[in-house]
C-alpha cells in the first residue's frame, strides 16, 4: 500500500491527511489558515506534512489550493479570494519538505476525490460544483479532469450571470460565485433579514439581534428546523446555482453533477431547488436526459482524498 498526503488549502483552514491508494484517510490534522501570509501558509503545510511524516512513511504530497494553478502543477496563478498571486507552491513546497508536490485547483481535486472514490465512482463523467466561500468548479470528461489549454479551466464561479452585477473577487460583474457562493448567502440573508426582521425572526434571535452576526451555519441550522425564511434563503441561492449549471450543461452535457462545498451540508435542502432552477433553465427539456444531481459523498475530505490520488499521477 503507497501513501501520499493530499493537503485542502482554503482561506479559513488547512487540512492534510495521509490518504491510502484506495481513498482512505489515515491520519488527519487541520489547523487555521494565517490567510494574508503567503509564506506562513507554506510553512504551515509544511509543519503539518512533518507531523504526518512522523507515524506514516509517504512518497508524495498533494495540494489543492483554491485558486487558477498552471498546466504544469506548479503555480498559484491568481487567486479571487486569497492573497496569491504568481506563486510557485510546487517548488516552495518540495524544497520545505524534501517530497515530490503536484498542485490542483481545489475544486478539481474534490471533483477527482468524487469521481475516483465518492459520488461519481459509478459514472463515467462528472460536473462536480463546491459551494462555500466561492463558488469551485470541477470537471472529468472520459476519465480526465478537464484542465484546459492553460489548467484553469472550470472556473464556473466565474460564468457571467448578471450583466452589471455584484461585483466579484475576480474583479469582474456579474459571476456566479457572487450569487450562488456560501459568501452570497450570507449576503442576501443579511439583506433580506434587514428588510423584514419579523419575518427573520428565529435567525435573528440565534444572532443576538444582529443582522450582520448572521451566519451560514446558521441559515443551514434554521433551515434544517423548518424555519421557511431560512429555507428560502437557500432556494434563492439554489436557484442562482441551477441557472449557472443549465448553462454549463448546453456546453459540458454531464451525466452526474454533484454538489460539495460546505453549504451542500444543508443537504436537499439546496440540491433539490438547484436541480428544480437547472431544469426549468435547461434547453431542449424534455427531448433529452436530464443529468442525474448527487450531494458529494466525500464530503469536505473530497479534497483531500483527490489531492492525494492526483499525487499519484
Ligand atoms: C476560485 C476557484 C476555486 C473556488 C472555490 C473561486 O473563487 O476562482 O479557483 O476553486 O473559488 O474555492
Ligand atoms: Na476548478
Ligand atoms: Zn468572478
Amino acid at each position: 500500500m503507497s501513501l501520499t498526503i493530499g493537503v485542502d488549502v482554503g482561506g479559513t483552514k488547512i487540512a492534510a491527511g495521509v490518504v491510502s491508494d484506495s481513498g482512505e484517510i489515515l491520519a488527519e490534522l487541520r489547523t487555521e489558515s494565517p490567510a494574508d501570509s503567503v509564506i506562513e501558509i507554506e510553512a504551515t503545510i509544511a509543519s503539518l506534512v512533518a507531523e504526518l511524516r512522523l507515524a506514516h512513511e509517504v512518497t508524495a504530497i498533494g495540494v489543492g489550493a483554491a485558486g487558477f494553478i498552471d498546466n504544469s502543477r506548479s503555480r498559484v496563478l491568481f487567486s479571487p479570494n486569497l492573497a496569491w498571486k504568481d506563486l510557485d507552491l510546487r517548488s516552495d513546497l518540495e524544497r520545505l519538505t524534501g517530497l515530490p508536490v503536484v498542485v490542483e485547483n481545489d475544486a478539481n481535486a474534490a471533483a477527482w476525490g468524487e469521481f475516483t472514490f465518492g459520488a461519481g465512482a459509478d459514472a463515467e463523467d462528472l460536473l462536480l460544483v463546491t459551494v462555500g466561500t466561492g463558488v469551485g468548479g470541477g470537471i472529468v470528461m472520459d476519465g480526465e479532469l478537464v484542465r484546459g489549454g492553460f489548467g484553469v479551466a472550470a472556473e464556473i464561479g466565474h460564468i457571467r450571470l448578471v450583466r452589471g452585477g455584484i461585483e466579484c473577487g475576480c474583479g469582474l460583474l456579474g459571476c456566479l460565485e457572487s450569487y450562488g457562493s456560501g459568501t452570497a448567502l450570507v449576503r442576501q440573508t443579511q439583506e433580506a433579514a434587514a428588510a423584514d426582521p419579523s419575518a427573520a425572526a428565529a435567525l435573528l434571535e440565534g444572532a443576538g439581534g444582529d443582522v450582520e452576526a448572521i451566519t451560514g451555519p446558521m441559515v443551514t441550522e434554521a433551515a434544517q428546523a423548518g424555519d421557511p425564511f431560512a429555507v428560502a434563503r437557500l432556494v434563492e441561492l439554489g436557484t442562482w446555482l441551477g441557472e449557472g449549471i443549465a448553462s454549463l450543461a448546453s456546453v459540458l452535457d454531464p451525466g452526474v453533477v454533484t454538489l460539495g462545498g460546505g453549504v451542500s451540508a444543508a443537504g436537499d435542502l439546496l440540491l433539490v431547488p438547484t436541480r428544480a432552477s437547472f431544469l426549468a433553465n435547461l434547453t431542449g427539456r424534455g427531448h433529452r436526459p436530464e443529468a442525474d444531481f448527487r450531494l458529494a459523498r466525500l464530503g469536505n475530505k473530497a479534497g483531500m482524498i483527490g489531492a492525494a490520488d492526483l499525487a499519484r499521477r
